[in-house]
């Protein structure tokens, strides 16, 4: 598989007959490299409400028909705000299975409310697995102590770590995740999109790597293939 960054928290998974992506938010995204009309995934997954993570769902969901995944609420939203109904609403510690994979919601510790202040359900991050692989997508969030429980029943490849700091962990706090988590990568998404979220990735990898833990710093545009 290959995993492509888009910027601040999208992430696109390739698989071999399926393109899920995660949290795209590309129109006013700072450093997003694409547009919203240039991706046409099949599944879609949500993690939470806020504008930064579900702006573009219903634009990319109604041009390419995707398959949304998220919490009750945001699914419920879209049904009843947009009319889309290709969607699976879960919730958190719930596991689906695909033709192409699994996915398992996840606690963040986090809020979720949409950009008019609508109850957005609870935040999650995703477990995904497929081709063999594991991947973690936190969502926003702190760390939290069953992190170690995620980090015993999986057998991680890659964390997609938030590490911007004031709206969700910062670089210190990922280091504390990564070791209840012990994924053998980590990547850091949901930093340097914007001045306030601004951290030295330098300092961070060397934490990281000092722990332990391998480190990949993706550019807007950049991937990684597993
Ligand atoms: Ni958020
Ligand atoms: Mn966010």
């Amino acid at each position: 598989m290959k995993i492509r960054f888009h910027g601040h928290s999208v992430l696109e998974v390739q698989l071999e007959d399926t393109n899920v992506l995660v949290d795209p938010w590309l129109t006013g995204n700072p450093s997003a490299v694409v547009a919203a009309g240039d991706l046409a995934p099949d599944v879609i997954l949500v993690t939470h409400a806020h504008a930064d993570h579900w702006s573009d769902v219903p634009q990319i969901a109604q041009a390419s028909g995707a398959l949304v995944v998220s919490n009750f609420e945001i699914a419920e939203h879209l049904k009843r705000a947009y009319s889309y109904e290709n969607v699976l609403g879960m919730n958190t510690g719930g596991e689906s299975r695909f033709d192409w994979g699994q996915v398992k919601l996840t606690h963040a510790l986090h809020s979720s409310s949409f950009p008019d202040g609508a109850y957005g359900g609870n935040p999650n991050g995703f477990v995904l697995t497929a081709e063999g692989k594991t991947l973690y997508m936190l969502g926003d969030t702190a760390p939290f102590a069953e992190m170690q429980w995620i980090g015993e029943d999986h057998d991680i490849d890659v964390a997609f770590m938030p590490i911007g700091d004031l709206f969700t962990m910062g670089p210190r706090d990922a280091v504390r995740a990564a070791r209840m988590l012990r994924p053998k990568l980590t990547v850091p998404i949901h930093y340097n999109t914007f001045p306030p979220i601004e951290v030295d990735t330098a300092t961070w990898a060397a934490d990281m790597q000092a722990s332990g833990f391998g480190t990949s710093i993706l550019a807007p545009g950049e991937s990684i293939t597993l």
